[in-house]
This record gives C-alpha cells, sequence and structure tokens, in this order.
C-alpha cells in the first residue's frame, strides 16, 4: 500500500476523541451536578460527548410531545467549552406510551409472545409503527441541530442486536425477501433449502411461517435476513439525518464479532466504523491472549471501512456484567485505550462519563464515581490520558500498513454453528481464527481482519482458518489470488458447503480450492476428550519444523494431489498419512493444515512460515515478548506505539543511528526505549 496523507476523520476536528456517553438527562433535577460535569470534562481534557443514546422519553415524553429545551442546553454547554457532541438516535429503548399504544413494536419470540415493556433493544425492526416513530423523532434531531456548532457525528441507535423478533410482519417481510432471492420461484428456494429432505418441501409462500433449525439453508437466510433488516431499518433511520446533515457523518456502535449480525454489511452504509470494547482484563496469569484478542477487533474494525474507526465505548475502570468485574489496575487504562488508537482508532470513548445513581448499570465503571470527585485513581488517570490524546493530533487520520489479511466471516460462522456433524461440541471458529491472530500479534505482524468476499490482491498471506463455507465465487478469487504470487492458509473443515449451506460435490475441499490445496480431504475423525492423536513433522520439510505436538477435536484424511507433507499423523488407521501440507500453485502457494494442533505447534508453525515468506514486522529487531509494537502512517510520517502489557519493566533498542521524537515526552530519543509495567511509547519518525 502507497503511503497516504493523514485523512482525519472529522477534517474540521483533527484530533484524537475523548469523551463517552453522556447522560445528564438522569440528573436535571440536580443541576448543580451537571455543572460539575463540565468542569471535570474540562479537566479530563473531554472534547466529545455521546448524547441522547437513552433519551427518548424525555425528547419525546408523551405521543407528539416533545421537549428539546433539556438537550438545547447540553448542546450550548458544549459548543461553549469547545467540545463536540457525538448525537444518537434514540431508538435503543423505546418509551413506555409507545409500547402500550402500539404492542406491535414489542418483539415477538418464536412461541408467538410479545416480550413485555422493559429493558431495552427489544423492539421490532420490522414494525411500520416503529419505523414511522423513529423517523419522526430522528427528524426533529437533525433538523433541530443541523446548524449546531456542536454537532460531529450522528450516533446511530444503540448496539443493534440480532436478536429476532418473530412477529407476522417481520415473517411477511421474510417472504418478501425470499421471494426477491429466489426470484419469485419457490422451486429455487426448495432446491436452495434442500426440502425435499424430511419432506419439507413448500408450495405456497404463506407455507413459511417458522424458523426450522434442521434446514441448514433456512437459517442462513433467515440470518441473512435479520442482517438485511437490520440495515434497511438503520437505513431509514438516517434519511432524515442524511436530508439534512449531509455532511455529518454516521456511524454505529457494533460489538466486535458479534454472532447476531454481520457488521460486513453494514459497512457500505455507515460512514465511520465504530466499536464498543470490554476486555476482560487481569482475567487469566498474564494479559497476552486478552491483549490480542482486543486487537483482533480493532483491526476488524479498521478493516470494515479501510480507515481509522472510533472506539466507542469502553470503561475507565470496570464493568458491572462480566462474572467477575475487576477494576483496571494502575496503568492499564491508558495502556489498553492507546492499543486501540495504535490499531487505528481515532479515539476513546467511554461508557459512561458518571455513574447513574440507580438501575442496572449504577455500579459499572465510569470516570465520574458516586463521589463526584477528581480525586480518585479512575479520574486521574482518565484525565492523564486526555492530556496524552492531546499530544497525539498528529496521528489522527493515519493508516495501518498490513500485509496479511486474516479471514473472519460472520456467514461461515453461522454455517459451522448450524452443522450438524464430526465435533458438534468443540467447534470454536472463533477461537480458532484468534489463535492464528495471536502468533501474528505476538510478532507484530500487523493485519487486517476482512471477511470472505474481500479483494485479496493486496495482500502477500491470507489466513482463513476453518472456511467451512466457500460461497460461489470465493474458490476463484482465492485461486486467481494464490495463482498470482498470494500464499493462502486454509485449515480442516475447508470448502465443504456453499452459499446455501449445500455441499459441494465432487469432494471436499470444493470448487477450485482442491486444486490451489493440492488435495483432497477422504474424511474428517473428531476426538473425546481422553483419546490422543499426534502429528509429527516429515523430515526435511520446508518449514524447518520438528517434533510432535497433539491433534484436538478435529483432524481431516488427506490424500496428497500434487501437495506435499508438512506434518503427518502419529496414531490411528490413517497413522503417516499427511496432516499439514504445502502446494505450489501458480506463483504462491497454499498451506492446508488438516488438524487443530495444540500449542505451542502453531507458534513452531508461524515460525517457519515468517522466515520462509520473509514476512516483515513493524519494527526490525528484538521486541521483547509482552511487548507489542504497532505503527501507524501518515504520509512519510510513521507513528510507532510500543506498549508493555507485562507487569515488569521493558526496554526496546531502536537501530542505531535511528532517532525519532517521543511524542508523548516531547522529546527526541535513541538508542533504549524503556517501557514500565504497562507501559507505552509513542514514537514518531520518518518512513523506511
Ligand atoms: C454496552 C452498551 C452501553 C452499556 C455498556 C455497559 O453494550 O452499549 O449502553 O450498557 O454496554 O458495559
Amino acid at each position: 500500500m502507497a503511503p497516504r496523507p493523514p485523512a482525519p476523520l472529522f477534517p474540521a476536528f483533527p484530533r484524537l476523541l475523548h469523551g463517552g456517553d453522556y447522560n445528564p438527562e438522569q440528573w436535571l433535577h440536580q443541576p448543580e451536578v451537571i455543572v460539575a460535569d463540565f468542569r471535570l470534562m474540562r479537566e479530563a481534557k473531554c472534547n466529545a460527548m455521546s448524547v441522547g443514546i437513552f433519551s427518548w422519553a424525555m425528547l419525546e415524553p408523551e405521543e407528539g410531545r416533545f421537549d428539546f429545551a433539556w438537550l438545547d442546553g447540553i448542546m450550548s454547554r458544549l459548543a461553549n467549552q469547545n467540545m463536540k457532541a457525538v448525537l444518537a438516535t434514540p431508538s435503543g429503548a423505546k418509551p413506555a406510551w409507545l409500547s402500550l399504544k402500539y404492542p406491535e413494536i414489542r418483539r415477538m419470540n418464536d412461541q408467538g409472545l410479545r416480550d413485555p415493556h422493559r429493558g431495552r433493544h427489544n423492539h421490532c425492526r420490522t414494525s411500520p409503527v416503529y419505523r414511522e416513530k423513529t423517523a419522526i423523532i430522528n427528524r426533529m434531531l437533525a433538523e433541530r441541530y443541523k446548524d449546531h456548532p456542536a454537532l460531529l457525528l450522528w450516533h446511530v441507535s444503540n448496539e443493534y442486536s440480532g436478536d429476532p423478533c418473530h412477529c407476522p410482519l417481520c415473517f411477511e417481510a421474510f417472504r418478501q425477501w425470499l421471494k426477491q432471492r429466489y426470484h419469485g420461484n419457490l422451486e429455487e428456494l426448495n432446491q436452495a433449502w434442500w426440502s425435499t429432505f424430511w419432506s419439507h418441501r413448500f408450495s405456497q409462500w404463506e407455507e413459511i411461517t417458522a424458523i426450522d433449525p434442521s434446514m441448514h439453508g433456512m437459517v442462513l437466510d433467515w440470518k441473512r435476513f435479520i442482517t438485511d433488516q437490520a440495515v434497511d431499518f438503520f437505513r431509514n433511520e438516517i434519511e432524515p439525518l442524511r436530508e439534512f446533515t449531509p455532511n455529518v457523518p454516521v456511524t454505529i456502535n457494533m460489538m466486535g464479532t458479534y454472532m447476531g449480525l454481520n457488521y460486513w454489511k453494514f459497512a457500505p452504509y455507515i460512514d465511520i466504523a465504530s466499536w464498543d470494547s470490554y476486555p476482560a482484563w487481569h482475567s487469566e496469569p498474564d494479559e497476552f491472549r486478552v491483549a490480542a484478542d482486543t486487537a483482533f477487533n480493532h483491526d476488524l474494525n479498521r478493516s470494515f471501512k479501510g480507515q481509522p474507526f472510533l472506539l466507542m465505548e469502553s470503561t475507565p475502570s470496570q464493568v458491572n456484567w462480566q462474572p467477575i468485574c475487576k477494576p483496571k489496575r494502575p496503568g492499564m487504562h491508558i495502556l489498553s485505550s492507546l492499543q486501540a488508537v495504535a490499531h487505528g482508532a481515532d479515539s476513546v470513548q467511554y461508557f459512561q462519563w458518571r455513574k447513574s445513581r440507580g438501575s442496572s448499570e449504577k455500579f459499572h465503571g465510569a470516570v465520574v464515581d458516586h463521589d463526584g470527585s477528581a480525586e480518585n485513581r479512575v479520574f486521574q488517570e482518565v484525565a492523564r490520558l486526555g492530556s496524552m490524546l492531546e499530544k497525539l493530533a498528529p496521528v489522527a487520520g493515519s493508516d495501518t500498513p498490513a500485509e496479511i489479511a486474516v479471514v473472519f466471516d460472520w456467514e461461515n460462522a453461522w454455517a459451522i454453528d448450524g452443522h450438524q456433524g464430526f465435533q458438534n461440541r468443540e467447534k470454536h471458529y472463533g477461537d480458532e481464527v484468534r489463535a492464528h491472530y495471536r502468533e501474528l500479534w505476538r510478532r507484530n505482524l500487523a493485519a487486517d481482519v476482512v471477511d470472505a468476499d474481500a479483494d485479496f490482491s493486496r495482500y502477500k498471506l491470507v489466513i482463513a482458518p476453518m472456511l467451512h463455507m466457500v460461497r460461489t465465487g470465493a474458490d476463484r478469487r482465492l485461486a486467481d489470488y494464490v495463482r498470482q504470487g498470494g500464499i493462502l492458509l486454509l485449515s480442516f473443515l475447508s470448502g465443504m458447503v456453499n452459499e446455501n449451506d449445500l455441499c459441494w460435490l465432487g469432494g471436499f475441499p470444493g470448487g477450485e480450492l482442491a486444486a490451489v490445496a493440492g488435495l483432497r480431504v477422504t474424511e474428517t475423525d473428531a476426538f473425546y476428550p481422553d483419546q490422543r492423536q499426534t502429528v509429527h513433522a516429515v523430515n526435511g520439510n520446508i518449514l524447518g519444523l520438528r517434533g510432535e505436538y497433539d491433534v484436538q477435536h478435529y483432524a481431516d484424511l488427506i490424500q496428497l494431489k500434487g501437495a506435499e507433507a508438512v506434518m503427518a499423523y502419529g496414531q490411528e488407521f490413517y497413522a503417516n498419512t499427511p496432516a499439514v501440507t504445502v502446494h505450489a500453485f501458480g506463483k504462491g502457494a497454499c498451506y492446508y493444515l488438516g488438524a487443530r494442533v495444540k500449542e505451542p505447534f502453531l507458534t513452531d508453525f508461524y515460525t517457519g512460515l515468517v522466515k520462509r515468506h520473509s514476512l516483515r514486522s513493524a519494527v526490525q529487531g528484538q521486541i521483547p515478548a509482552g511487548v507489542s509494537a504497532q505503527l501507524r502512517r501518515a504520509g512519510n510520517r510513521t507513528f510507532l506505539f510500543l506498549m508493555n502489557f507485562t507487569t515488569e519493566a521493558r526496554a526496546v533498542t531502536l537501530p542505531v543511528g535511528q532517532t525519532c521524537r517521543d511524542l508523548l515526552e516531547d522529546r527526541d530519543i535513541s538508542g533504549t526505549v524503556k517501557l514500565p509495567a504497562y507501559g507505552v511509547r509513542v514514537l514518531a519518525g520518518a518512513a523506511g
């Protein structure tokens, strides 16, 4: 990727955002609290607050009676303090009058029962009434604040969920959706769903009234429909925003690899990707797994739009909903926040600014605790971070070069999740993908996280573990990629079904992947927990692997059709047959990992792979274990983030003769860079 000049998400506000979810409407009866909030925001160097997320009942206390006075006041205060509003549309939680008068807006479960009015995120997204009411309030907001100097960004709804509604309106919409997908041809649908099985054929569209988990094609289409319906609802929500504020970007706050919605389908319609990050720091003996898994989600969010994203929510301290809610240890808040920035975030935003006094989130971490004080540890660390983010303003809009792509594909996850076979207990698609990503993370190899529809051509290595679903055309694109010189990594269960969850005929992996991988998978073995299978290195293998490793859960039996074995199985009737292979194809190569092999196999495997294919990390030289190095780049400037995820001091030695600017300490630095426990340094230098 050629270097590009910085492209700040907000050209008129080119800095890193700092702030978070702010709910002043809970405190209108105590105006002194709001006065204190704005003083404390100044102290914490906050510049952007998300307002109005759950304010519908305060903005429209009765149907058609609106009250914007309090929000006007907050918007003015923000503007007066040179701060910005991330202004939300309030559809995430509905007012009680709406539920009472229009029961159709309440979600229905699959037994035909409607949710009572309670909680949030539980409305029907098909309901014309809900769509109309959200459009009205959104229009009022857009019209009212369109020229407001504080308005920076639209925060549309809150964490759209994928929990389905099974009401008659939704099923009618589903049938319409199906008619479109299958060109009004029910026979095409019957074929796609393989519905002759168990006499499940449909002879009229009206017969489709419930979801049948035994029909995998149907379940898949239902999940697709739920995503499309959410996207459609979102587009309905933003119509008035686009009309009145065409230049104000819109975002939705996503939830990492949440399985309910395929976030890739939102990517074309949002202007900026954002997500809510709540890692369980301090839950394991060291932080590496959590740090790497969090980095994976950051990279996914950066990849949605191929540009910086926003960290929309994070806790300054602890959450209230994990089984054990640990406060972040001193230093962890700054470290975890700057980790997001290192991976492409142009913000550090919190849930929440101030702890609410009552209800379910009263003990959720916040910048301002019930003590209202700026003296406590959490506030102090937030304020320190605020100053740091100001110093890091030049980072805003810089990109993150990556020559590796890791494929994480929602539809593939749904297909694996939904199928019955081989191994029904320990499928772990997401964990498998993350296990590969962790090997990149520990080597400081930058990666994008893409889905199987991505353009692979700009990557040197594409890692696609457990790519069970290969949609028609994806096999060809992967084949072309390898033919042109790309390195592809596939693993067990690959290429078994197409986009309808129908098995590829003619052997696995299906379509062109068989030729790319140079093999056929003839059977797949699975293991009870106390059964043993191993793999051992084949003499003289091209990755220089040695030794033996234990297999878990899955083992594909492989017949070579041009590939060569790297590892072979140790036991069973297929002992000494290939377990891991490599195949030179066109100008590139395809690796196939036939089994899930326990640690440290992947570590050794990637050591060989990185060396063989000269994959480059963000920094040359030795980075101590537990220190993560990430690079952002703008034009010919680079920003190197060095992050120590250990509880001990670490040191990184810069290449001889290299001088960088330490942005946080505002001084030139060369030689050895010291990192205290959980410490971060950000070094600006010249590219190359
Ligand atoms: C998010 C949600 C916030 C808050 C937070 C608590 O999922 O968007 O409103 O509930 O979790 O961690």
